[in-house]
């Protein structure tokens, strides 16, 4: 596996891939890698000639009462696991290679943006799609992959790809959970065993809208209801939000009908996690 630290030399192995005729399969992420990463890897390697990670823990896309500084790192540990997945190539910048002194450009997907995780964490999906933007150019990939449990995430790299007619085809992978139902995060690191029990709730509630859907639930508001009461009958649990939307425009839905996004944020302890299902009703 090559691993590479500039700007420049990993636009020379992109423009080098593009002279070979190679299609280039991107996973970003920011490291503390796990195996909703590894799914993301597995699915570019069936899908392209040469698979890139990134690991880049974007300091701007963290609010200043934000985890960035101690947000986990183990390059060590995540170059081993890239490298017995069969990845090619780990692009690791340091700041100042995507932030040069004086940086100023930044893109907004307006009317997603602030819908969501948007509400509580102001700047953020600007942030996100920025570094996006700015990796889809220096790594020149004709696919890149993305986990469903950042359902709003991928929504918004999905659309800038489309309104600025990027060469980038943006793919979304099933959400990965441990088999308790968890779904997998670098922030689980974070939880005590007190908390990774108590952060069950957050499937345990979506599966539990699920099954009063199935069973002709169409109201939103008293499905957000249950979910809420769910969550907060667990002492180490807070919510953050809990919504039921367009999955297309993040429109809050009154009746659950067509496609539904229910997703949800929850604080356990000081831990920020989130969870969502998509629903066809
Ligand atoms: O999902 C992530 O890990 C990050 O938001 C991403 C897409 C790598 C951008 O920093």
């Amino acid at each position: 596996m090559k691993v590479v630290t500039s700007v420049a030399g990993m636009k020379a192995l992109a423009r080098q891939w593009k002279k070979e005729g190679k299609k280039v399969g991107f996973v970003p992420t920011m490291g503390y890698l796990h195996e909703g990463h590894l799914s993301l890897v597995r699915e570019s390697k069936k899908r392209a000639d040469i698979t890139v990670v990134s690991i880049f823990v974007n300091p701007t896309q963290f609010g200043p009462n934000e985890d960035f500084k101690k947000y986990p790192r183990d390059l060590e540990k995540d170059s081993a696991y890239l490298e017995k997945g069969g990845v090619d190539c780990l692009f690791y910048p340091d700041a100042a290679e995507i932030y040069p002194p004086g940086y100023r450009t930044y893109v907004e997907v307006r009317g997603l943006q602030d819908r969501l995780c948007g509400k509580s964490r102001p700047g953020h999906f600007q942030a996100v799609a920025t570094v996006v933007l700015k990796l889809f150019d220096i790594v020149g990939p004709g696919l890149a992959f993305f986990g469903a449990k950042d359902a709003q995430q991928v929504l918004i790299i999905g659309k800038m790809a489309a309104d600025l007619d990027l060469d980038t085809e943006v793919v979304t992978c099933p959400l990965v959970r441990d088999p308790d139902g968890l779904a997998l995060s670098s922030r689980n690191a974070y939880l005590s065993p007190e908390e990774r029990k108590a952060a069950l709730v957050l499937s345990i509630s979506l599966r539990w809208a699920e099954r009063a859907i199935a069973a002709g639930e169409r109201d939103a508001a008293k499905a957000i209801a249950g979910i809420r009461a769910a969550i907060e009958a667990e002492p180490l649990a807070r919510v953050d939000y809990v919504e039921a939307v367009d999955p297309v425009n993040l429109e809050p839905l009154a009746e659950i009908c067509g496609d539904v996004l229910i997703a949800l944020a929850v604080f356990v302890g000081s831990t920020r996690l989130i969870d969502n299902i998509r629903l066809h009703v």
